[in-house]
Order: C-alpha cells, then sequence, then structure tokens
C-alpha cells in the first residue's frame, strides 16, 4: 500500500551523481528544490552532465572507498542515494577485486558513514543481475536470486548490508533493482543497454549493425525518467524500509530485433542486420514484475520505449555531430 504521509527531502547526498542516472536524478532534485551534494570520483563520470545545475550543487570530488570523501559529502544530508559502482558485470569477472572493493566495500563505507552522519534513510541503486541466468519470467522481488558475476553479487551484497544497517542501526533503506536502463547520457562503452549504444553508434555512423543469436531474446529497457521516479518515490515513501527491494522496470520487454527495427525506423536508415553466433552467457528472457513497484511506491511507468527512444538517438546525433566525428551534410 501507498502509506499515507510522506516522507520529506531536503537535503541529499548523491554517489554517482555524475554518471548517467546519477546526473538525471541530481537534475530532478534540483527542479524540486532539494540541496543536492555530489559525491564522485569521475571514473565513468563526466562533469559536463551536471553542467546545468552545477551553480547550484555541491560537488565532492572524492570515492566512496575513501571515509573522509564520504563524511564530506554525508554531513548534515537527511538522504544518500547510492549510486556510485564499479558498473560492468563483464569487466568484474576480469577485475574482481576492483569491483569488490568499490561496490561491496564501498557500499559497507557508505552505511557507516551513514550512521556516522545520522542520515534518516539511503535509497541504493541494486540491478536486475542478482536475478542471473533464472529462466523465471517475470521476476518478482521474492524469487532466489542467483547472481552470475563478481558484479552481480555485490549488488546481492548491498541489499543484504542495508537490511543490516536497517536492523541494528534503525537506518531507513530501499534497494532498488534496475533492469536495462536508457536515455541521453548513456555513454556507448556502458555496460548495460549496450543494445542500444551500439545500436545508434552504428546507424548513425551508416554501419551495418550486429545482432548475437536471433535476435528473438528480450528485454525490459526502462526509460532513465522513470527510473529517476522510482528513485523520488523510494526517497518520500512513508513505508517501514527496512531493506526492501523493488524492481525498476516498464513491466513490458521487447524483442532485440524490434529494437533494432524501431530505431532503425525512427532514424530513417536500413533495416539489415548482421546476425552473429550468441554470446555465452546472456539470458533469454528478462522482465520485471513491477506490480509492488506500483501499489507500494505509487510508481507509474512510461507506455513504452519509443518517445525516450526518439529523444535518446537525438542525443546521439547531437554528441557526434558535436564532437565532430560525423560531419553534418
Ligand atoms: N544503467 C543501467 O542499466 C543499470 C542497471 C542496473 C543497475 N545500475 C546501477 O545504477 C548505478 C548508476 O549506473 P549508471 O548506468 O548511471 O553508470 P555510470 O557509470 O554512468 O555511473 C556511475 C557513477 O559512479 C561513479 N563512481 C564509480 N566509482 C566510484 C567511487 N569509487 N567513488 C565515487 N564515485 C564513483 C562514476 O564516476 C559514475 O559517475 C550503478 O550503481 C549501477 O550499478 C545501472
Amino acid at each position: 500500500m501507498i502509506h499515507g504521509h510522506q516522507q520529506i527531502l531536503n537535503r541529499a547526498c548523491v554517489t554517482g551523481g555524475a554518471g548517467f542516472i546519477g546526473s538525471h536524478l541530481v537534475g530532478a532534485l534540483v527542479a524540486q528544490g532539494v540541496h543536492v551534494r555530489v559525491l564522485d570520483n569521475l571514473s565513468t563520470g563526466r562533469e559536463a552532465n551536471l553542467r546545468s545545475v552545477r551553480s547550484r550543487i555541491e560537488f565532492v570530488n572524492g570515492s566512496v572507498c575513501d571515509d573522509a570523501a564520504l563524511d564530506a559529502g554525508c554531513a548534515g544530508a537527511d538522504l544518500v542515494f547510492h549510486l556510485a559502482a564499479y558498473v560492468s558485470a563483464p569487466g568484474s569477472v576480469n577485475e574482481p577485486m576492483a569491483c569488490h572493493e568499490t561496490n561491496t566495500t564501498g557500499t559497507l563505507r557508505v552505511l557507516d558513514a551513514c550512521r556516522r552522519a545520522g542520515v534518516r534513510r539511503i535509497v541504493f541503486a541494486s540491478s536486475a543481475a542478482v536475478y542471473g541466468d533464472s529462466e523465471v519470467v517475470p521476476k518478482t522481488e521474492d524469487q532466489p536470486i542467483m547472481p552470475c558475476s563478481v558484479y552481480a553479487q555485490s549488488k546481492a551484497a548491498g541489499e543484504h548490508l542495508l537490511r543490516v544497517w536497517s536492523h541494528c542501526h534503525g537506518l531507513e533503506a530501499v534497494s532498488l533493482r534496475f533492469f536495462n536502463v536508457f536515455g541521453p547520457r548513456q555513454t556507448a562503452d556502458s555496460a548495460y543497454a549496450a543494445a542500444i549504444a551500439a545500436f545508434a553508434e552504428g546507424m548513425l555512423r551508416g554501419r551495418r549493425i550486429k545482432i548475437f543469436g536471433d535476435g528473438g531474446q528480450t528485454r525490459d529497457f526502462v526509460p532513465v525518467a522513470d527510473v529517476v521516479q522510482c528513485l523520488l518515490c523510494a526517497a518520500r515513501w512513508s513505508g517501514p524500509a527496512r531493506g526492501d527491494v523493488f524492481n525498476v522496470g516498464l513491466g513490458r520487454s521487447i524483442t532485440i530485433r524490434e529494437l533494432a527495427a524501431m530505431m532503425a525506423s525512427i532514424l530513417g536508415v536500413p533495416d539489415n542486420p548482421e546476425f552473429l553466433p550468441p554470446r555465452g552467457g546472456d539470458v533469454r528472457h528478462s522482465l520485471a514484475d513491477i506490480s509492488s513497484t506500483r501499489s507500494n511506491l505509487g510508481y507509474v511507468p512510461s507506455e513504452g520505449v519509443e518517445p525516450c527512444l526518439r529523444e535518446t538517438l537525438a542525443w546521439y546525433q547531437r554528441l557526434i555531430h558535436e564532437s565532430g566525428l560525423i560531419q553534418s551534410a
């Protein structure tokens, strides 16, 4: 149930606020009059993502692995949105310690900093990766998780640590399992929604795009604005917040083949992908059950992917023209 009295949010710290999702969240918080402090070490994030709000926020250039930076970031905050992470699941296979340090130990450090600073609530960016290669769709929050990478395991550990902190220290805590997020500012080297970034890059450069497998695999692509909506709902949720977990998707999926065709049609380019052998480790179907997110948090998802896909493609077009990589005709 959506509880009656919403929590007040005056001062927030956003770890990973210079990143793709974090910078959209920061923009929304600033627009709502919330005082925002960003803690980011700019490893995959960019200051340019915060250009439009830079004069209205505080920025701490530091790491979630550094207690002093965390104390500077959390001082005076009612709430911490913890989005900073080592974000590559494939990368975590070869760099397990880097992923573990930033994500698992880093999340523990963020929680301890919340305790020191007297923060009331934390909202954590978890991932649908925790479901692993379970064939069950749609994914419900109560189904067993089966992490298949150090990255997925670190997100599962983060969720558990939030529950422990809530239990031991009374910190209010909510974890959100993001599915395949997409939107403007997602870079082509991002490990997620790689399909959208890679297809956009290929199509805009006039190349034939590559699809692994037959293209019949499905994904729940969720616009970044919907993710921001969920983050804000979780921040203001008047429920118990004892480490509760919610899926964040559209609650509908499309095939990779349909996605490519939609993108080609929006851009007015030929739709003739090249099909490559399937990649090992890719799950066939991924779809979020969002009924609990709707009924508890009051989340209202977008109707579909197309409006955000148009906006995202326009953003990639501008980026490529601005960088001079594709000259205007
Ligand atoms: N994009 C998706 O589809 C998706 C899906 C599931 C979960 N997530 C999670 O959402 C969060 C945001 O992801 P994103 O897609 O915006 O990626 P991103 O790489 O754009 O953002 C991550 C941010 O964290 C910062 N960061 C990394 N290590 C840090 C450290 N040690 N200290 C401080 N800052 C650090 C980076 O500089 C970057 O700004 C991550 O926790 C990610 O795991 C994203």
